[in-house]
């Protein structure tokens, strides 16, 4: 019998989804992908495979999760296998200069950012911002490497004092800081490619945010753990988001193999929205979705489930030995 395969790394993450499964009645199994082997001459099973890999699985000993699962989805796909969050999606979650480029060629607008390696070309790329600038990863996740400079002095000053963290894959970018009038960003949420809810997040914290419970409580290097104030939740749900970005971010991720992703974007001084995040493994936060009575996670299951169905009454032929 076919089944929803959930392909990870981080259980703590996972843990909502299970409660989801399990209330749906669905059947799933997961596929843990820290290390792993993969049979390229053998057939994968049938069933809905929902690829939930992060930017950031380096950070929790995993370095090689996201290329395993690369060649997993690349598996998958070669036997025509239903894939949610495909290898084009994983392209874009470990690697902010395709999100950028994939989002600009849907008239998305994002953060003026120049991709630079080494020393000297990071400083170099600094020379060509406007204004107060950030670097950050590209693959990042967490706020990996974010730093916020007035100006390139600032940033020659920080290489000789410090030791600059790169990014995993090597790749920094330099980036148009937005300053936004009031300290939130809004994350717009997506399940089986249509819009679920829009979040505001305060940010008078700070740079990080994962929305995930387990990064409240214990993650060193997702400190979200303390509320920006008793009355104020750091996460909110917005009642009734409607904008016409939503049918842009649409589209973007159809085209892009994403049925399930957050989407992040900083609106200016002027009104106007800036993306500068995609998170194709993207997280709830409980509270904020306790108060406006919905949950993530359980579309997400639903979602899946449907699929299910639909691979049930339509399967998908095993591929013709060679
Ligand atoms: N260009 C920018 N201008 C202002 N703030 C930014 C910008 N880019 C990122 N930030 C802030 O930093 C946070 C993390 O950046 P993001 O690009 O989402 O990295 P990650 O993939 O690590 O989550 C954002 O949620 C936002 O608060
Ligand atoms: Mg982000």
């Amino acid at each position: 019998m076919p089944r929803i395969y959930v392909i990870h790394e981080n259980d703590a993450w996972v843990e909502p989804l299970r409660k989801a499964f399990a209330e749906l009645g669905l059947p799933y199994s997961e596929w843990f992908v820290a290390e792993g082997r993969l049979d390229l001459g053998s057939a994968p099973p049938q069933g809905v495979f929902y690829n939930r890999m992060s930017a950031s699985s380096h950070t929790r000993g995993h370095r090689y999760a996201a290329e395993l699962t690369g060649g997993v989805l690349a598996w998958l796909e070669s036997h025509g296998r239903r894939v949610v969050n495909n290898g084009r999606a994983l392209q874009l979650e470990i690697s902010k200069v395709a999100q950028y480029g994939a989002l600009a060629r849907h008239g998305i607008r994002v953060p003026h950012t120049i991709a630079a390696v080494g020393r000297d070309a990071i400083v170099e790329a600094a020379k060509g911002m406007r204004g107060r600038f950030i670097t950050k990863h590209n693959r990042a996740g967490k706020g990996l490497g974010l730093k916020l400079f007035d100006y390139v002095d600032a940033l020659s000053r920080y290489f000789d004092v410090a030791e600059f963290e790169d990014s995993v894959d090597g790749v920094t970018l330099i980036q148009q800081y937005i300053e936004a009038p009031a300290p939130f960003i809004t994350r717009v949420e997506f399940v089986g490619g249509e819009f679920l809810y829009a979040v505001r997040v305060d940010t008078s914290l700070g740079f990080e945010l994962c929305p995930a419970d387990a990064c409240q409580v214990g993650d060193a290097f997702c400190p979200v753990g303390e509320s920006a104030s008793a009355s104020a939740p750091r996460f909110r749900i917005i009642d009734g988001f409607t904008h016409p970005i939503v049918d842009r971010y649409r589209r973007f991720l159809a085209d892009n193999g994403i049925g399930i992703a957050g989407i992040e974007f900083i609106t200016d001084r002027s009104g106007e929205l800036h993306t500068y995040d995609v998170n194709t493994n993207t997280n709830y936060n409980a509270d904020a979705e306790r108060d406006a009575g919905k949950s993530g996670m359980r579309a997400i299951a639903a979602y899946l489930g449907r699929e299910l169905r639909a691979l049930e009454a339509a399967p998908v032929p095993e591929r013709a030995a060679a």
